[in-house]
């Protein structure tokens, strides 16, 4: 498994630095909050879950750098982290759910001591982390009885281990499969602006020994005009009530390409990016990012300074679009309604959390 993020006993966090792969394998060592949410910002640690897991560890930074005893001052400091990680990064929903959960658990030991308070936030961000590793591997093995003896698989951006905790989850469902001893050949859209299905996806795929071949993303329609695809799989960074689900941009066109070829389209997220409060993926904030990602190629300007440019991160896959979601808990078929079965979610990952006492 790729090593890309370890909170050490040491109270720092040493996360590899995705920005620069694949050619430098570089990691970034830190006990200070303010790199968590530029690393953050700036993508050197991306993907929803892994986003939500770097939060969780970034607020532990933040609060264990407070040296007052003053337990006002601690509230007044611990809200401000929550807020600025709340700011770092605005349609991942594992992010908004990391910080919700450290926030309950201070909200529920409040009348604590500050050290004792410490340590049980940091236990909840070992927890988040833990249970997203086994939200992935549960996800591979639902998914992967979605795929036949032989698959050949199109995927968008990088939904694998360096997005995730565990193995990822499109690409947990293509380790799963793989590990089933299925043939499956795996076709990576390059993913532009920023290409982390280039640099990230082959990456990934190359290190657990999958066949594939990388594309540009506007060769998706016709491979699947030639009957070369069996499937497509992204990940999400936030899925509402109703099934609508965001992920990065690009996946609606490959989603209407699907539909049109009559290809399933499959989802695979845990129940962690799902947005129980929202109705339709309309609610959803598509995050705007710098143009300069769209005018420039490793730091070289490609398009004069006057081009105007639209650089929305995110778009919205329709749920009519999209034949299956596979989370932790089950592969779900439309018509979606994740709002009336939050609760089962709920009590499962009660189980996973305690994984050691329910493990079959
Ligand atoms: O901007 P990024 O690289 O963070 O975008 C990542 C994606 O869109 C992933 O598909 C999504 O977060 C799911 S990761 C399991």
């Amino acid at each position: 498994m790729i090593d890309k993020l370890t909170y050490t006993d040491d109270n720092e966090l040493i996360f590899l630095d995705q920005t620069l792969l694949p050619l430098k394998e570089k990691y970034v060592k830190t006990r200070n909050y303010k790199d968590v949410i530029d690393a953050i910002k700036g993508l050197k640690v991306r993907g929803a879950p892994l986003i939500g897991i770097a939060a969780a560890y970034g607020i532990v930074l933040g609060v264990n750098a407070l040296k007052s005893d003053n337990k006002k001052n601690f509230e007044i400091h611990l809200y401000k982290l929550f807020d600025e990680f709340r700011k770092s990064r605005p349609t991942a929903k594992n992010l908004f759910y990391a910080v919700d959960r450290l926030m309950k658990i201070y909200n529920e030991n409040d009348d604590k001591e500050i050290d004792d308070i410490k340590i049980m936030l940091l236990d909840e961000a070992d927890k988040i982390y833990d249970e997203d590793i086994e939200m992935c591997r549960r996800i591979g093995i639902n998914g992967a009885d979605l795929m036949g003896e032989k698959m050949n698989i199109i995927t968008h951006c990088n939904a694998g281990e360096l997005a995730t905790g565990g193995i990822g989850t499109a690409l947990g469902v293509i380790y799963a499969a793989k590990q089933q001893a299925k043939d499956i050949f795996v076709y990576v859209d390059e993913t532009r602006p920023l290409l982390q299905g280039a640099r990230l996806t082959t990456h990934e795929l190359q290190k657990n020994d999958i066949d594939f071949d990388l594309i540009i993303d506007s060769m998706a329609a016709n491979l699947m005009k030639e009957g070369m695809v069996d499937c497509a799989i992204i990940g999400a960074d936030r899925i509402a009530g109703n099934g609508d689900v965001v992920n990065k941009v690009g996946s609606y066109s490959l989603a209407v390409n699907c539909a049109y070829h009559k290809i399933p389209f499959y989802v695979a997220a845990p129940s962690t990016t799902i947005d129980f409060d929202i109705e339709t993926g309309e609610e959803i904030v598509i995050e705007e990012r710098d143009p300069e990602e769209v005018g420039f190629i490793n730091g070289n300007q490609i398009v004069s300074e006057s081009v105007s440019i639209l650089n929305p991160s995110f778009d919205l896959v329709p749920k009519e679009l999209v034949t299956a979601i596979i989370t932790e808990y089950k592969v779900h078929y439309p018509p979606y309604n994740f709002k009336g079965i939050r609760h089962l979610f709920q009590s499962y990952i009660e189980t996973i959390s305690h994984k050691d006492e329910f493990e079959e």
